[in-house]
This record gives structure tokens, C-alpha cells and sequence, in this order.
């Protein structure tokens, strides 16, 4: 039986909920308090990927924190924050339809262009183009769902780049609620370029060492982490 903290009042669309990623961020979200909602292409992969996290974590109707799910623009519009679980390539075509149901909303971009060389710009520039009224930070890049399904406590940073600093820090409470987890700020989202490309540099080196590595950053101040 998982234990649940206590449940925090920010409800959280994910979008591709269904997926690797979106799972295992719903899952970590809803054990540290967070309501969630399941976006999908198709209204009933997001009931049946709600529904397996309900059983998996013995979650009840009335339970809180609570699990949802929706098609992806109902999802996005009763969020108050939203993520993006869904590769970089489908942005063309899935975001243009969520920009209003975004706007003013905090999105976070997590996708990684493949291959290495694939794009001249970052997942998270493209979001902020195609969603040019939400407040778009990239993040998580490094944060492979195989980590946070295993490991408990993490011990890994998430930089999170944004044009500005204030919409990171909106996403700092969220994403520190999961134990182990540490954010860092990395500057204006042009910066996705890099952080974006470090999955590629660590994806390597999973192989080299047949391991599930992960980015902490050294030398912040506690203070100001
Ligand atoms: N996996 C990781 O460890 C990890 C770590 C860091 C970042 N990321 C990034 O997170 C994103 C999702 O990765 P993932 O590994 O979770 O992928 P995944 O398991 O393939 O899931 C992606 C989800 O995106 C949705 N989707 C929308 N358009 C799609 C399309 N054209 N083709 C395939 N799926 C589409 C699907 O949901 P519906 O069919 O329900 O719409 C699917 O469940 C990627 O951009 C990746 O770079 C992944």
C-alpha cells in the first residue's frame, strides 16, 4: 500500500499520460498530494491509464488526491498547470489545438528532439512558438521514467530553463515534492538547446555502464537552490 501525502490544491494535466514519462510522473505527483488529470489522444486510453494508477496506488472515488483524465484539450483547459509527455515530433500537430485551453498556464516542455542533431532549435522554443500565450519551461530532460519508477528517493537534478526565472520557480514546489529531486534554474529556454541534449549524453553512458544515470549539479548554495 502506497502512502499518500498531503494532497496540494494545483491540479495537473499531463499530457501523454499514457506513456512512459506521463506515468511514472502521475504516479510520483499523486503519492506527494497532487490531483492529477490524464491527457490522451483518445479519451479512453486516458480512463484505462487513470484507472491502472488508481488500482496501482489504491486510490478510492473519494479519495484525495484525486486522478482524472480527459482528451487532451479538456485536460489542458481544467489544469492549472500542464505537462507535456509526448514526443517532440507531434508538437507540430498536437499543440496548435491547446493554445487556448494553455494560455497563461504554466507548460512544461519535456520532450528531447531525436536524433541527437535532429532540430537547430529546442522542444521547448517550438512549444513556446506554437503556445505563444502559456508560460513554457523545459525541464526534466535527464529524468528518465525508469528512475523515478525505481529509485526512492532520487537523487538527480531537474534544470528547468524559462524566459523567465518566475515561471520556473512556479513549477519548484511541484516538482520538489518528489523526494529527491532538486531543481535548478539554467536560464532563459533558449538554454533547452543544451539540457535538452544532455538525455543523448546520458543515454550513451547508460550503455557504457549499464546503468540509469541521472544530472546533480554542484556548488549552489542551499539557500538558493
Ligand atoms: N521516457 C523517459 O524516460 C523520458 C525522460 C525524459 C524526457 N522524456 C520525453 O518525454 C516524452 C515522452 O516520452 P515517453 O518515453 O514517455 O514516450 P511514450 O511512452 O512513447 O509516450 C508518449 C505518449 O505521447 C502520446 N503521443 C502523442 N503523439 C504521439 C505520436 N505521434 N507518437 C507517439 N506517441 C504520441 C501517446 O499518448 P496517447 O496515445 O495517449 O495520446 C504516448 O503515450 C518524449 O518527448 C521524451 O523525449 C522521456
Amino acid at each position: 500500500m502506497t502512502t499518500l501525502r498531503t494532497p496540494d490544491d494545483v491540479k495537473v494535466a499531463i499530457i501523454g499520460g499514457s506513456g512512459k514519462l506521463g506515468r511514472s510522473l502521475a504516479r510520483k505527483l499523486l503519492e506527494a498530494g497532487h490531483s492529477i488529470v490524464i491527457g490522451s489522444r483518445s479519451r479512453e486510453t486516458a480512463a484505462a491509464a487513470a484507472h491502472s494508477l488508481a488500482e496501482a496506488l489504491h486510490l478510492g472515488d473519494s479519495s484525495t488526491p484525486q486522478i482524472a483524465s480527459d482528451a487532451n484539450e479538456g485536460a489542458c483547459q481544467s489544469a492549472d498547470i500542464v505537462i507535456l509527455a509526448i514526443p517532440e515530433a507531434s508538437y507540430a500537430d498536437l499543440l496548435p489545438p491547446l493554445r487556448e485551453a494553455c494560455r497563461d498556464k504554466i507548460v512544461l516542455s519535456t520532450a528531447v528532439p531525436f536524433p541527437l542533431s535532429a532540430s537547430p532549435t529546442s522542444a521547448g522554443e517550438k512549444a513556446q512558438e506554437l503556445l505563444p500565450e502559456a508560460h513554457v519551461v523545459a525541464g526534466l530532460h535527464t529524468v528518465s521514467h525508469a528512475v523515478l519508477e525505481s529509485a526512492s528517493p532520487l537523487d538527480e537534478d531537474a534544470i528547468l530553463t524559462a524566459d523567465d526565472p518566475r515561471d520556473a520557480e512556479s513549477l519548484e514546489s511541484l516538482l520538489q515534492s518528489i523526494p529527491g529531486l532538486r531543481v535548478v534554474y539554467g536560464g532563459p529556454l533558449q538554454y533547452a538547446r543544451i539540457t535538452e541534449s544532455l538525455t543523448h549524453l546520458l543515454i550513451r553512458m547508460n550503455r557504457t555502464y549499464h546503468a540509469a544515470t541521472g544530472i546533480r549539479i554542484t556548488g549552489i548554495p542551499s539557500s538558493t537552490s
